[in-house]
């Protein structure tokens, strides 16, 4: 019997690609950036786009998705973790020359509007804040006008301020808060989220888009003031990852059946709105349904 097989290319983004580490930074307290070279020597290489993610490689360790916090036009790019497990620690304690492999990138991506009208929030609360900080620097680059409210337990756990601070203070406005009010305001992102819409008129709101990324219940709550004041939301899920590209399931969200892998990491208010499992169940490495 004669079987034509047939042969699907692999994607050139599911390549790992072995890359050494050009520069270690330290951001707060258990948060790093490491950045690495992708373009060199890649023929098939593929610019990532802000909400886009890796899944990074620690030889002898494990293999864990990373969104991409930052890329430059030499294709440097960075990702930036926050010490929390095994993998997290061992790609925290790299140095410059260290190998580590990277695939990516992978995921959908947030889109940025066309026209400039839109009142743009970025709300990102702990590490969260690392695929939002790309995409601050994608708004930048477009000359989209933006307001950024960033959330952490105290000040030292606030990410980037160097880097938000070289923003155009004409375009962007810049809210802080911490829990215990040690720097910006006290309480929580989705407090100062509200209370920016109550100071401002609702009409000035009408024609917005909010970009989250950060812990499910801050997103969960976030979502449930678009609902109320009808803005549109654009948010980064997390969810435990084995294959990163659609193969082994465990990322997956019900009743909808949605891949945050492939379909995913970032959701829009009308999925976000069918998902049963948001801001309530996530999937633990078994695969068995936990609470978030
Ligand atoms: C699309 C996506 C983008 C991410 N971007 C970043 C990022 O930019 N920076 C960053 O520091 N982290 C990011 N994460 C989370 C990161 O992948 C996990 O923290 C990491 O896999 C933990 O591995 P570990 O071996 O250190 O921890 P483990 O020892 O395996 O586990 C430690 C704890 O972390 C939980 N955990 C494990 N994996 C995940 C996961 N994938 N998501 C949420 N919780 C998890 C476990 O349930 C456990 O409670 C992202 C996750 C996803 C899905
Ligand atoms: S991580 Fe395997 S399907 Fe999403």
């Amino acid at each position: 019997m004669n079987i034509k097989l047939k042969r699907y290319p692999i994607l050139s983004e599911n390549i790992i690609r072995t890359v050494a580490i050009e520069e270690a930074i330290m951001e707060c307290e258990d948060v790093k950036t490491i950045k690495f070279n992708m373009k060199n020597e890649n023929t098939n290489y593929i610019i990532p786009r802000p909400g886009q993610f890796v899944m990074l490689w620690v030889p002898g360790v494990d293999e864990v998705p990373m969104s991409v916090s930052g890329c430059d036009i030499n294709g440097n790019w960075s990702i930036t973790v926050k010490n929390i497990g095994e993998c997290t620690d061992a790609i925290f304690n790299l140095k410059r020359g260290d190998f580590i492999g990277v695939r990516g990138p992978l995921g959908n991506w947030f889109e940025i509007p066309e026209q400039k009208s839109k009142n743009i929030f970025v709300i990102g609360g702990g590490i969260g804040m690392a695929p939002l900080r790309f995409l601050t620097e994608e708004l930048s680059k477009h000359k989209i006008p933006f307001i950024l409210i960033q959330g952490a337990k105290v000040k030292s756990e606030l990410m980037f301020a160097n880097q938000f601070q070289i923003l155009d203070k004409k375009s962007v406005d810049i809210f802080y808060c911490t829990e215990d009010g040690s720097y910006g305001s006290k309480g929580i992102p989705t407090e100062a989220f509200e209370t920016i819409l109550e100071t401002y008129s609702k009409r000035l709101f009408s024609n917005a888009i909010v970009y989250t990324c950060g812990p499910e219940k801050m997103i969960y709550s976030i979502y449930e003031i678009c609902e109320k004041w009808d803005i549109e939301l654009h948010a980064s899920l997390e969810r435990i990852m084995r294959c990163g590209c659609g193969l082994c399931g465990l990322c997956v969200i019900d009743p909808l059946g949605l891949l945050v892998c492939k379909d995913g990491p970032v959701f829009k208010t009308e999925t976000l709105k069918n998902m049963e499992d948001f801001g309530k169940f996530k999937r633990d490495f078994t695969g068995r349904k936990v609470e978030l």
